[in-house]
């Protein structure tokens, strides 16, 4: 039977609540993150005013989700979480991320929000209640580096005014697809000088987190990590399919990614794959020779 990764078992068969708790307890070398996502939540609920704006950047794959994920696995029962992500549709879809807590927030709310109501009367409905709720928030956009431009309008908004709120913004997205010219990049700096915000960066890997995903595996962790760099989502693939070469959701992940480069950048990449193919191996097993 091939190697199924265990929360990919869970999600079948697992209880509700269950998949959360059990990625959270998996997740590998990510403990000093989610000591600062507990601490700026700390800061953000302590009272009215002391909001907080935290955006999390890291490479495609590296686990920006699942720490996200295992950190919303440890809020208390009373706190709202509202949780929208951007998406990389060839139609944009205008506040995407709003579309899907709009119902959470309130039946009003999501009426103007799928009226295409006026931007401004959105925005500062959402941050009223936000702001008037009784309970604490947690907002989650993910996925910025798709952001529309609604959207990052939204992030200016909010991340000037959620120092007012006893609520927490995290805000997730692809570092590595953000180049100076990128609008995301344009919205980060306009709220770089505001004190409220704050950025955590989600690293690959190391070596011994890699070998502690590939134990009991009859694989070459060295290898492993030399040649996903440490990326989770390439390690668990990889792991998935051990003797297939290239598995097929990486392929797909890497031509999505590539297809997004301009066209000088893709020929480039076109050249140095051609000479690569020829040397394309599958991960080698524990004591084989390289
Ligand atoms: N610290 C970790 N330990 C073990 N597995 C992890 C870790 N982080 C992520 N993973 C696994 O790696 C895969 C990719 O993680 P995830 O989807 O969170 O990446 P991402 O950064 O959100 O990617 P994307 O940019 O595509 O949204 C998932 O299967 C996840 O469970
Ligand atoms: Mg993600």
């Amino acid at each position: 039977m091939p190697f199924l990764p265990a929360h990919s078992l869970t999600a079948r068969i697992a209880p509700a609540g269950y998949h959360q708790r059990m990625n959270a307890a998996a997740l590998l070398e990510r403990d000093g993150l989610l000591a600062g996502l507990a601490q700026h939540a700390s800061v953000a609920f302590d009272h009215a005013g002391s909001g907080r704006v935290v955006f999390v950047g890291g490479e495609a794959g590296v686990g920006k989700s699942a720490l996200v994920r295992a950190f919303l696995a440890t809020m208390p029962a009373d706190v709202t979480v509202l949780m929208g992500a951007c998406e990389s549709l060839s139609t944009e879809r205008p506040l995407g991320p709003l579309l899907d807590f709009a119902q959470r927030v309130g039946t009003e709310f999501a009426e103007l929000v799928q009226a295409g109501e006026e931007r401004q009367r959105i925005f500062t409905s959402l941050l009223d209640a936000v702001r008037t709720g009784a309970r604490p928030h947690v907002v989650v956009l993910e996925d910025l580096h798709w952001a529309d431009d609604a959207t990052l309008d939204l992030l200016r908004y909010l991340g000037r005014r959620f120092a007012d709120c006893r609520a927490l913004l995290v805000g997730t997205y692809r570092d590595d697809e953000v180049g100076t010219g990128h609008p995301l990049r344009r919205a980060l700096g306009d709220l770089a000088g505001t004190a409220s915000v704050q950025r955590l960066s989600v690293a690959p890997l190391s070596p011994l987190g890699v070998a502690a995903l590939a134990a009991g595996r009859d694989v070459d962790a060295e290898a492993l990590h030399r040649r996903t760099g440490g990326n989770p989502f390439f390690v668990t693939e990889v792991l998935a399919a051990p003797d297939a070469g290239l598995p097929a959701k990486v392929e797909d992940a890497v031509m999505a990614r590539a297809a997004r480069l301009g066209s000088d950048a893709r020929a480039a990449l076109d050249v140095a794959y051609r000479g690569r193919a020829g040397r394309a191996r599958a991960v080698p097993r524990a004591g084989a020779r390289r």
